[in-house]
């Protein structure tokens, strides 16, 4: 057992507050990623793409909830570069996007905030000739977009503050924190 209490007091307590806890998390997948399988379990070739790094303890869980012989791929994309804001400037990380030419695909990623990441890999995957590509977040900010955007599955809606755990980051940390919670905001 993992002493995450010491843990956020040894960080002088970063969290201001848990906003989802594990358990939270893990029955809202069990139920997300039923709803995923009742709209393509039947699909031939399923395609995840993990938004790389955010989405990776999401895919990890949502994955294992979908027993079909689905193929993961990852996309390695960034807009943060490590601040509290978008930079409004999507990056993506490597070369080429994976094959997905006349699949059906599913983009699974942590957070969905100002949009611009999802709507430039949902363009991507497209370009690159899949047959159709859906959205799966695990939290969605409640705001106006920078761009038209809204998933297709979205575990929690949340509002517009800063997240870490639970695959997201602030600096590069805090996303093994097995919940979500509200980053303290040091002045
Ligand atoms: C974060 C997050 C999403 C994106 C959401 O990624 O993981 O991919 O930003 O923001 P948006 O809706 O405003 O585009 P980040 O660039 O921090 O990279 P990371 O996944 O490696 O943390």
């Amino acid at each position: 057992m993992v002493l995450w209490g010491v843990f956020v007091l040894g960080m002088e307590s970063v969290i201001e507050r848990v906003l989802i806890t594990e358990e939270e998390i893990l029955a809202r997948l069990d139920v997300v990623a039923a709803e995923v399988m009742a709209e393509l379990g039947d699909a031939e070739e399923l395609v995840v793409v993990a938004l790389l790094k955010g989405a990776l303890v999401f895919v990890a869980d949502m994955s294992r909830r979908m027993p079909v012989p689905l193929v993961m791929e990852c996309v390695n994309v960034a807009s943060y570069h490590g601040g509290l804001e978008s930079s409004g400037e999507v990056k993506f990380l490597d070369a080429g996007m994976p094959d997905v030419r006349g699949k059906k695909v599913v983009v699974m990623d942590d957070i969905l905030d100002t949009g611009l990441t999802m709507h430039a890999v949902l363009r991507e995957l497209m370009e690159a000739g899949a047959e159709r590509v859906w959205s799966c977040v695990l939290l969605s900010k409640r705001k106006e977009r920078a761009v038209e955007c809204e998933a297709d599955w979205v575990c929690f809606e949340i509002d517009d503050e800063f997240v870490v755990g639970y695959g997201l980051d602030f600096e590069g940390r805090y996303r093994n924190l097995p919940y979500v919670g509200v980053l303290r905001i040091k002045n």
